[in-house]
């Protein structure tokens, strides 16, 4: 195994990046009014600029794609200044940051809606559990169906969406295919019923996906795009007859996109795969020509590992970013990890936040 692969250079799409880490978008609703990006975030971010590639938090290309309080959007001016702020401050410490693009679908509530209407889904199915409002927890409403006259309107969203980041100084965006949002509900049999062209069969299911990854790309070009995929994940209610087949079809399609990488979440101990379905960065090497991310309960040594076999090109961290904002360094010196705080990953202000200390500080 190569010692220190993850802290060696790779090409990305269009850049090269100084090393393999990626800090996972994690939501951390702490977005300012209006749902717009400020000062707190753009520390918060630039503290952690020597990850080689940054993933924003998840963020609405829409006020109709909005599912939590307090998530930033990029679909108003004022956002669009708010994230000139974390872009300008993560660019002036050497990093690079791509923006994540999101619409919830049915993860949402008519609370959190224009005019308190019912989230929409590809199908009117709701998911089990509940919605987080700013009045706290609800139980989730069964969504409206979005009539196929409307698809183009949401494939329009993104496209906005997607010129909005280019505005606001990002050097690429994530399209989020993962975890049960708007795309993943498009995806899977469990949450998709449609008997139009969006539904049905697999190349049906896909058609939303590839039809926003193409919106996307004509305002990036492919080598700033990349794409999120959870092909095993249960979250958020999701279900599939036959995931390796679905994804299978869908890293093919990529095959003929180019995308700078495509993100995969895998399975681990809660493996939601099938019995003898893989899953795994493993199994989509096999089978999709790019660069892959992996992501979902890796530490260092399973990293290398990881790289070191050829099963992934670059991992995220996602909890170890939040209270290590100097991993790269850690890493680099095997110096120990500050232990995150659960309690305050979701909204809040700086506590667990902006003030997990870098190495240096801890020295000083
Ligand atoms: C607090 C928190 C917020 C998250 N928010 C997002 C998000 O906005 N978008 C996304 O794709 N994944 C999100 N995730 C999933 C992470 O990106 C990552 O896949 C997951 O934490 C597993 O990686 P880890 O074991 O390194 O933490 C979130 C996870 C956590 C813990």
């Amino acid at each position: 195994m190569t010692p220190n692969a993850l802290l060696s250079s790779v090409q990305v799409g269009r850049y090269t990046l100084p090393n393999r880490l990626v800090m996972a978008p994690l939501t951390r609703n702490r977005a300012g009014a209006g749902n717009t990006p400020r000062e707190l975030n753009a520390t918060y971010y630039a503290q952690r600029a020597s990850a080689g590639l940054i993933i924003t938090e998840a963020t609405q290309i829409s006020p109709q794609g909005v599912g939590y309080p307090a998530t930033p959007g990029i679909h108003s001016a004022e956002q669009v200044e708010g994230w000139k702020l974390v872009t300008q401050a993560v660019h002036d410490r050497g990093g690079h940051i791509f923006l994540q693009l999101w619409h919830v679908g049915r993860i949402s509530h008519p609370d959190l809606q224009p005019d308190g209407a019912l989230p929409v889904a590809p199908s009117a199915i709701a998911p089990q559990g509940e919605a987080s409002t700013y009045e706290g927890q609800k139980p989730f409403v069964t969504p409206r169906a979005l009539e196929t006259e409307e698809i183009p309107g949401i494939v329009e969203q993104y496209r906005q969406a997607a010129k909005n980041a280019l505005e606001a100084g990002f050097d690429g965006v994530e399209v989020h295919g993962a975890n049960g949002y708007l795309l993943d509900q498009f995806l899977r049999d469990g949450s998709n019923q449609r008997t139009d062209q969006y539904g049905g069969s697999i190349e049906n299911r896909a058609r939303l996906l590839l039809e926003v990854i193409d919106a996307v790309v004509a305002v990036w070009g492919s080598d700033r795009v990349g794409l999120r995929l959870s092909p095993s994940g249960t979250f958020n209610s999701m279900s599939d007859s036959n995931p390796q087949a679905l994804f299978t079809y869908v890293a093919k399609e990529l095959n003929q996109r180019n995308l700078a990488y495509l993100h995969l979440i895998e399975p681990r101990e809660d493996n939601g795969a099938p019995e003898g379905q893989d899953l795994s960065s493993h199994f989509f090497r096999s089978i999709y020509n790019g660069t892959i991310i992996g992501a979902g309960g890796y530490d260092r040594e399973l990293a290398e590992e990881t790289i070191a076999q050829g099963d992934a090109d670059l991992i995220a961290f996602g909890r170890w970013y939040i209270s290590n904002p100097d991993l790269a360094e850690r890493f680099a010196k095997n110096a120990p990890l500050n232990e995150y705080d659960r309690s305050t990953f979701y909204g809040g202000d700086e506590t667990g936040y902006t003030d997990y200390p870098t190495l240096e500080l801890q020295s000083a």
